[in-house]
């Protein structure tokens, strides 16, 4: 039996073996997302537009597919879309490696560190020490336009000793600075995370510098934030208009790392208002507090520096929440499709709306295009359409009590379901057949948000599949579920089906998406 089993596995060697070489050879590279192009990132950094160019840092370790020895990785783009990347921006020095944190353009040049014709960019990270796990905040700038970076002869700007009146660790647990410029109160302002204490605490500046602790904003502080939320990390802060009421309101998001609806870390979003010192959050409504109710999208910041033209709030994560778990081998960890992240008054509540970035659309990959079809439960439709990066569109209306699934990278036993419950109004994704699931145990389950019928009785569910990740923006984009999937390169099928009731394909519109 022994020699048997022996002789059959050792047949099976080059066949094996080809099959990892190949495995290895694609290693789950996304087509149209932003991934490293060898070993780990975590989330995004210091994200800014500086004229027409889309600067991307990232928590990167370049030498190891693992968390540690973390920099600021850098990547540029003109469409958010084709990336190039670039040389470490900010590195590991003398031992103190370099965290999250943020960009700022310094337009009137009020740090001097450049000049009243030419203004520095800067970027705000904090410092971390290994040996003794110190984090402190630093200061690093720009004058050539964002290309390369040099850090402040001065810094820390905010040492562990000054941190420690505000950080009951001492200065261990301070850190990811969000930093801008606040126009009517005339200062800068830095808002830092204290992560096992949730709270964050708000510092001014004059020059960017020099700082001064100003307040602190802790859970207690918020009406109806659940106290199950814990562990915040990576905030940001900006102004939204909101959609319908003609307002404008602060927005401050972070990343809990425990609490989230599918488990572990996600990221929230709190209004309020901001008179340059104190954040007062507006009461949360827990069922529109979180802004993705997938496991996958962690530590989300937005671009800064987006010109009024354009507009546009951008945000993105990183997608990855098993740490060096996922079966990736030449790189782990890749950047959520940036989506633009707009605020609309409907009745009593107000709804955080994500869509996929436009440029998206500049891609003419169209497979197939369904108008006007009703879909009864005998049918399957999409059977002959094959793709692993695809951006799929439905707008439908469906029969009380029935449910409608849309199956991606489907092939053998495998596939991934996108499904709208109607009798619960319910978008679902349902990874338990998606794929490689055992590398975590947090990796399969089925992840659920509330996502009603628009007032036409139509719903709408944009999906965009990349070979190892499934995004689906439910309606106008208030419910939002990312995942990463680890199908075989063959399950490349897809299917569109109805149960309990038949549906009205108003449109369904698949495209597949390569660069
Ligand atoms: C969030 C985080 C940040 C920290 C960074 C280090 O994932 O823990 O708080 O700055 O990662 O890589």
């Amino acid at each position: 039996m022994i020699s048997q089993g022996l002789t059959g596995a050792l047949k099976a060697l080059p066949l094996v073996c080809a099959l990892v070489a190949r495995a290895v050879a694609d290693d789950y590279r996304p087509a149209f997302h932003f991934c490293p192009a060898e070993n780990w990132m975590n989330e995004p950094n210091g994200l800014i537009q500086i004229n027409s160019t889309w600067h991307l840092f990232y928590q990167a370790d370049p030498a190891a597919n693992v968390w540690g020895n973390e920099c600021w990785g850098h990547a540029t783009s003109s469409d958010l879309l084709h990336w190039d990347h670039l040389p470490v921006a900010i590195p590991v020095e003398n031992g103190i490696e370099s965290f999250t944190g943020t960009s700022y353009y310094d337009s009137n040049n009020t740090s001097g560190l450049g000049t009243s014709t030419n203004p520095p960019y800067l970027a705000f990270f904090t410092g971390y020490t290994e040996s003794n796990k110190t984090q402190d905040q630093r200061l690093a700038y720009s004058t050539d336009l964002g290309q390369t970076w040099v850090k402040f002869a001065g810094n820390p700007i905010i040492g562990a000793a000054q941190e420690a009146p505000q950080d009951i660790s001492g200065g261990l647990e301070s850190r990811d600075p969000k930093v801008f410029f606040h126009a009517p109160s005339g200062k800068w302002v830095m808002v830092l995370a204290h992560g096992g204490q949730d709270k964050l605490t708000f510092w001014t500046s004059l020059d960017a510098k020099n700082w001064t602790w100003v307040s602190d904003l802790s859970s207690s502080q918020i009406e109806g934030f659940p106290s199950s939320i814990t562990g915040w990390e990576v905030p940001d802060m900006f102004q939204l208009p909101i959609q319908g009421i003609k307002k404008t309101t602060w927005v401050l998001i972070f990343t809990p790392a425990q609490g989230s609806p599918p488990g572990g870390n996600g990221v929230v979003a709190l209004t309020g208002s901001f008179d340059g010192e104190t954040f007062v959050a507006d009461p949360v409504d827990p069922s529109t507090l979180w802004l993705d109710y997938g496991r996958d999208f962690d530590g989300a910041l937005s671009w800064e520096n987006v010109p009024a033209s354009d507009g546009r709030r951008i945000i993105a994560a990183v997608m990855n929440s098993y740490g060096s778990n996922p079966p990736t081998t030449t790189w782990k960890g890749m950047l959520s499709f940036p989506r633009t992240l707009a605020l609309k008054q409907i009745g009593s509540k107000q709804y955080f709306l994500q869509q996929p970035v436009a440029e998206l659309s500049t891609i003419d990959g169209s497979l197939t295009s369904i108008q006007n079809q009703t879909i009864t439960p005998n049918q399957t439709l999409l059977s002959s359409i094959h793709g692993t990066s695809l951006d799929i569109r439905m707008a439908f209306v469906i029969d009380s009590g029935a449910t409608l699934s849309l199956a991606v990278r489907k092939g053998g036993s495998e596939q991934t379901v996108i499904r709208y419950f109607q009798s619960n109004s319910t978008l679902s994704v349902d990874r338990t057949a998606s794929g490689d699931i055992s590398y975590d145990p947090a990796a399969g389950g089925v992840h659920t948000a509330q996502l009603a019928q628009d007032n036409t009785e139509l719903v709408h569910i944009w999906a965009l599949i990349d070979t190892c990740s499934v995004e689906v923006f439910g309606g106008e984009g208030e419910a939002v579920i990312s995942d990463l999937i680890f199908p075989s390169n063959s399950s490349d099928g897809l299917s569109l089906e109805v149960s309990g009731g038949t549906a009205m394909l108003r449109s369904v519109n698949v495209s597949s998406v390569s660069l």
